[in-house]
């Protein structure tokens, strides 16, 4: 039985991959944006331990999820799943004057990384719209560029997997990956979402806990239970560090080594 943290699973693939987890018999902490939600994440899923609360869109709320979990003890595992969508139509801003995509998507996945005590699996959601994103390292934060919406959410998700390829070199006693679910019905997706809801969330859960070799790898990216082949440009060691070295620049918090 293992003991596993899921972020954004208040709804969505986040709260099918906790109700998974309790199926399979393992203990599972949910994490909600607030208090309204949290309340409505303990209804949904019962069973769970706890349900961590706190807003991603901030560092410091980022760093409150990390130190609300860090309290709750050691996890085996930790989904990296919350997330929001292409459809920002325009730049929104966070009160850290960074754009929501990237710092619910990409900054908070990084903060919580680093400060959450280290558990033996790490697993990232992507998408596989990562592919082709060519993500713009120099202008993460969207100051260089006219704002596209759909390039934001590709970009973050193609610099998702550079964070699980970069924890899986640098932490080797950890397993670290990255998965896309196909594209499916949740409040993301959108109702004519063309993948099969049941299967979107199998991945991340299996990657999490379990025992099958095929499971164990590292700095791997998946679609439905398989290894997949990512975007080239994920396996680049110098984009790695570099997106590492802006997210420690950018929140104030370094990965450790
Ligand atoms: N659905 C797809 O087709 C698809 C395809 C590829 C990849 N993905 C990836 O899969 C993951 C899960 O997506 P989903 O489809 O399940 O989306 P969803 O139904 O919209 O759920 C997203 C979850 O993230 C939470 N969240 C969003 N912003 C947050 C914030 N600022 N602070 C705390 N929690 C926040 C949401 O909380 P609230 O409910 O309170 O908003 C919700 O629990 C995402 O990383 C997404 O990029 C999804």
């Amino acid at each position: 039985m293992a003991r596993v943290f899921v972020t954004g699973s208040s709804s969505g693939l986040g709260l099918m991959a906790g109700e998974l987890l309790v199926e399979q018999g393992h203990r599972v902490v949910l994490h909600a944006r607030n208090p309204a939600r949290a309340d409505e994440t303990r209804r949904a899923l019962p069973q769970a331990e706890a349900v961590v609360v706190g807003d991603l869109a901030s560092v410091a709320g980022a760093r409150g999820v990390a130190d609300e979990a860090n309290k709750l003890g050691r996890f085996d595992a930790i989904i990296h799943n919350a997330g929001v969508g292409y459809r920002e139509a325009r730049p929104m801003k966070t009160e850290d004057g960074l754009p929501h995509v990237f710092a619910i998507n990409v900054l908070a996945p990084y903060v919580l990384t680093a400060l959450i005590e280290r558990p033996d699996r790490l697993v990232y959601l992507s998408s596989g719209m990562h592919r082709g994103a060519n993500a713009r390292l120099d202008d993460l934060t969207w100051t260089k560029r006219a704002w596209n919406g759909a390039q934001a959410y590709a970009e973050s998700k193609f610099l998702d997997v550079l964070i699980a390829f970069a924890v899986a070199r640098r932490w080797p006693d950890a397993l670290s990956n990255a998965l896309e679910p196909g594209w499916v019905a949740t409040r993301m997706g959108g109702p004519s979402a063309p993948d099969d809801l049941d299967q979107a969330h199998r991945t991340q859960v299996w990657l999490a806990v379990s025992d099958e070799p095929e499971a164990r790898v590292t700095g791997k990216y998946f679609r439905y239970l398989r290894q997949r082949a990512p975007d080239p440009q994920t396996n680049s060691p110098e984009l790695q560090d570099r997106l590492i070295a802006e997210c420690g620049s950018l929140s104030g918090v370094a990965l450790p080594e």
